[in-house]
């Protein structure tokens, strides 16, 4: 997988399917199942290790993680995740983010919009590809709590601005989570990056989802998510299968996963 690749995989309507991963196991899979990016979420705080937030994991741990899944992935474009304060001023997020793309990251993901766009342009200088997420930042919780972002008029025009200008500083992806779908398919029709979507309906050039949502294997999973362990697919590798079929024929998310 390249950048080019995925660029044109929004150029043609080619929906981009997007997984988390934490070890070699779930990459394994990923790979059998053709997903396109792997995410090795920061997400894995919470579903890995049990943590109530994302913020406890460290940029180690994130490291490791990295290692475990890009020793079987031979076909993912691999999106890691910046750590909640690993990006706390620009020489910090430099040296964090050389640590995470020498680990074997292809492109990092950092939570923000105007505050990371000096970030992008240096990291966009230095050749290292960027992913800004925008809409709910899990980072943010504690100010923020988990809510919809974008649901106002002043709020939405806020994250188009937002998005345009981390496109502007060099930025490669997008990522919105919980932003409303409207919202969502005008921010992907404003921006010339690929955009994957979380919660924020159809309308993104790609999804992601947290694959233990995916196996049924989170308490209280969000209501976007869904469980494709089923009798059917009556595997890991067939419920990661469905969830990428169902992805590239627009069979997810549907309006049952709309938190608009
Ligand atoms: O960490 C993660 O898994 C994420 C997803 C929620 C998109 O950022």
């Amino acid at each position: 997988m390249t950048l080019t690749k995925l660029n044109k995989m929004k150029q043609n309507n080619q929906k981009i399917v997007c997984l988390t991963a934490y070890d070699a196991a779930i990459s394994t899979v990923a790979n059998q199942a053709g997903v396109d990016v792997i995410l090795v979420g920061d997400s894995l705080a919470m579903v890995v290790q049990g943590h109530d937030t994302t913020l406890p994991v460290t940029l180690d741990e994130m490291v490791y993680h990295t290692k475990m899944v890009q020793r079987k992935n031979s076909h993912a474009w691999c999106m890691v995740d910046m750590p909640f304060m690993a990006d706390a001023d620009l020489r910090t997020a430099l040296q964090s983010v050389a640590t995470l793309m020498k680990s074997g990251a292809n492109i990092v993901k950092l939570e923000g919009g105007k505050r990371i766009v000096p970030f992008v342009s240096a990291l966009a200088e230095l050749g290292v590809p960027v992913c800004s997420h925008l809409g709910l930042l899990p980072q943010h919780v504690a100010k923020n709590g988990y809510k919809v972002v974008g649901r106002d008029d002043v709020s939405a025009q806020l994250l188009l601005d937002e998005a345009k200008a981390v496109e502007k500083a060099g930025a490669a992806m997008l990522l919105l989570e919980c932003v409303p779908s409207k919202l969502a398919k005008k921010v992907t029709d404003s921006v010339d990056i690929p955009v994957i979507g979380i919660g924020s309906g159809v309308d993104t050039d790609g999804q992601v989802l947290v694959v233990n949502d995916v196996l049924g294997l989170t308490e209280n999973a969000p209501k976007f998510s869904k469980n494709f362990l089923n009798a059917q697919t009556a595997s890991i590798q067939g419920a990661v299968q469905q969830y990428a079929d169902d992805v590239r024929s627009l069979k997810f998310p549907t309006t049952l996963h709309l938190i608009d």
